[in-house]
């Protein structure tokens, strides 16, 4: 199964990454797939028999969940044929794209929706018109994880300005402890760069790469910016922060939250034994 489709309490991650982008007012939504990704075109797909089984049954709940997931907005699909890496697969979007600027979501990467990320960024680059990355402070140990970056505070702004950008530096070379998460916002200037990007880390097409180019660049498309993110991110790539994911989450629904939260509280008594 691919890890997109992993459930994160009631639905696939990927629906909240959809959502996510649909939520930021984003409802042109391309996929880039790979190889054994075709559940993720099914999931958001009308199962006109399924909704007539649920409708004649008069569940009426379970019919409001399939046809949110299909209702989100207009998905579009291309697959990235070789795995060149994540600046490859933002390439195959350049036809779909055009030449506006663009979000980028990674669908291992969850934002909790109550936490403010991809408007800003949206907001930050119309006021830049350069590209936007999202931050995150990570403890250092952790950084080569992670795009590391090297910033300057804008004075005023709820932004800062990037100077140096390194995909998944050594922990003594990192020029700080500022990781680079799965949210993008960017110029359509990349799509030129990336075509020029050469193989970098682990002989991939970096994005990173790409965006250090545009970061040092002057004028139309050039310029990239930061915004620092302090609210709630899981990455369910990472199988703790997965089930961390799902417990949180869960523990703040209103149908399951009171009961996990008291069986949890219990539970962790008992561990402590
Ligand atoms: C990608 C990016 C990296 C970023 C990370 C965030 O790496 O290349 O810069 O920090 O996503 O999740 P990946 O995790 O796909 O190896």
């Amino acid at each position: 199964m691919p890890k997109e489709m992993l459930p994160v309490v009631d639905k696939p991650a990927i629906q909240y990454v959809v959502q996510e982008a649909v939520s930021a007012g984003l409802t042109d939504v391309l996929m880039i797939t790979g190889r054994n990704k075709r559940a993720l075109e099914d999931h958001f797909d009308r199962v006109p028999s399924t909704e007539a089984l649920l409708e004649a049954k008069g569940d009426a709940g379970k019919l409001a969940a399939i046809q949110h997931a299909t209702d989100l907005g207009e998905i579009h699909y291309v697959r990235q044929g070789d795995p060149k890496g994540l600046g490859h697969a933002v390439l195959r979007a350049r036809t779909h794209v055009g030449d506006e600027p663009f979000a980028v979501l990674l669908g291992d990467d969850l934002i909790d929706e109550r936490d403010e990320l991809l408007t800003t960024m949206i907001d930050v680059q119309a006021r830049t018109g350069g590209s936007v990355i999202a931050l995150i402070e990570v403890p250092k140990e952790q950084i080569s994880a992670y795009g590391c970056a090297d910033m300057t505070v804008v004075e005023g702004e709820n932004y800062v300005k990037i100077n140096h950008l390194v995909e998944k530096p050594a922990v003594e070379d990192a020029p700080s402890n500022l990781a680079v998460i799965g949210r993008y916002v960017l110029h359509p200037a990349v799509f030129d760069v990336l075509e020029n990007t050469p193989p970098g880390r682990g002989d991939e097409i970096q994005l990173t790469d790409a965006l250090q180019t545009l970061a040092v660049r002057e004028g139309e498309g050039g310029g990239v910016y930061g915004v620092v993110f302090r609210g709630r991110r899981y990455d369910t790539g990472d199988k703790l922060s997965y089930l961390k994911a799902v417990v949180t989450l869960a523990c703040e629904s209103e149908d399951l939250g009171p009961g996990l939260r008291d069986w949890l509280g219990k539970f962790a008594a008992d561990l402590k034994k």
